[in-house]
């Protein structure tokens, strides 16, 4: 029996999870596996209920869970709240709290999409990159200050901090056909940086097998445009990878199919790369694919249900083959379906 904690959050996060959920308990049903889940509240809805966005009753709820698959938080009746009530600081406080230094988010380019990318025809084939970001320290994590006139953020690593995600990275890569790994950094000008350069070229005598490079992020941010097929996996500290893994989401044609995992302690979460979008919420538009590849990386990781997890992933490929889309993704003759449909659908071809 899998426990999971099912925190559905703000916005089209209700949505997307239960979506997600209906693909897992197909999933469970073919495979022969149980799954108990646990809803708490949780972003701008536990702040509504509990007056914070990571209420006690949730901690208690997620802390005896195996993993953790989150919706998104955030909307504009919170944006005003001081820092702490943010449901952005209940995103940050559970991720730091859980220990989940380690978070990987996968692009691939579907030739099937090649509508949705501005990119010329041909230009994305064989896009494959696994971006892995570091997630509980640098700006997010350090000191920071607002007085009137003047306020600062710190970027703060440790050596430890720095070493354990980019091992992470240096594994995966390690076993990949490319064995390629791009740091990236900013060590031209900031000390952060140039310790982090420090730490890669020591692991990397423990990965000879892997060829590393490093880049600054401004012209990594060009070179993922411009020529994405070179990345097979980078490793980046924590800002840069929340900006770069957005744009590389471009490369996959939404943000709406960039999935999440989100390591490092003893209980994982799996969430969509992307936000809110209240904009759309409760409308039934929103594309569950990310959260369903989220789901299926929570069977893979947390449950070692690998047959599972790829199972599902192949029924989004053959979904989207079929031409069924959301609104995001939409595109001329194409079925165009909303959110629990294309959960259902996905569902179906499991
Ligand atoms: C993400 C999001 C979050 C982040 C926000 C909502 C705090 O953009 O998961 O990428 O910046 O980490
Ligand atoms: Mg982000």
């Amino acid at each position: 029996m899998y426990h999971i904690a099912i925190l559905k959050g703000d916005g089209i996060g209700p949505e997307i999870v239960t979506a997600a959920m209906t693909v897992l308990d197909k999933a469970a049903k073919k495979f022969d596996f149980q799954l108990t889940y646990h809803e708490a509240a949780f972003g701008g809805a536990g702040y509504d209920k509990y007056g914070s966005p990571y209420p006690d009753e949730t901690r208690q709820i997620v802390e005896n869970c195996q993993a953790v698959l989150l919706g998104a938080v955030g909307g504009p009746q919170y944006d005003l709240l001081p820092r702490e009530f943010r449901p952005e600081s209940g995103l940050l406080a559970i991720r730091k709290e859980l220990g989940l230094y380690c978070n990987i988010r996968s692009i691939k380019y579907y030739d099937f999409l090649a509508n949705q990318v501005v990119w010329k025809e041909g230009f994305l084939n064989g896009v494959d990159i696994i971006i892995y970001r570091e997630l509980t320290g640098g700006a997010y994590f350090g000191e920071k200050k607002r007085e009137n006139d003047w306020a600062y953020d710190t970027i703060y690593y440790t050596k430890t901090e720095i070493e354990r995600i980019v091992r992470q990275a240096f594994a995966t890569a390690s076993n990949r056909p490319r064995k390629l790994l791009h740091s990236i950094d900013k060590a031209n000008v900031m000390e952060s940086s140039r310790l982090w350069r420090e730490v890669v070229e020591n692991v990397a005598k423990d990965f000879p097998q892997v060829h590393v490079e490093h880049l600054y992020v401004d012209n990594a941010a060009m070179q993922l445009i411009v020529n994405p097929q070179q990345f097979d996996v980078i490793v980046t500290e924590n800002m840069f990878g929340d900006i770069l893994s957005d744009e590389a989401a471009a490369l996959g044609g939404s943000l709406g199919m960039m999935a999440s995992a989100s390591l490092g302690g003893k209980i994982s979460l799996y969430e969509p790369a992307h936000g809110s979008a209240p904009d759309i919420a409760g409308k039934d538009k929103a594309n569950p694919i990310a959260t369903i590849l989220s789901a299926a990386m929570l069977l893979r990781f947390s449950f070692q249900e690998e047959a599972a997890a790829q199972a599902i992933e192949q029924a989004v490929t053959t979904i989207l083959t079929e031409g069924y889309r959301t609104a995001d993704i939409a595109d001329d003759g194409m079925k165009s379906i909303g959110c629990m449909q294309m959960a259902q659908l996905i569902a179906d071809r499991l």
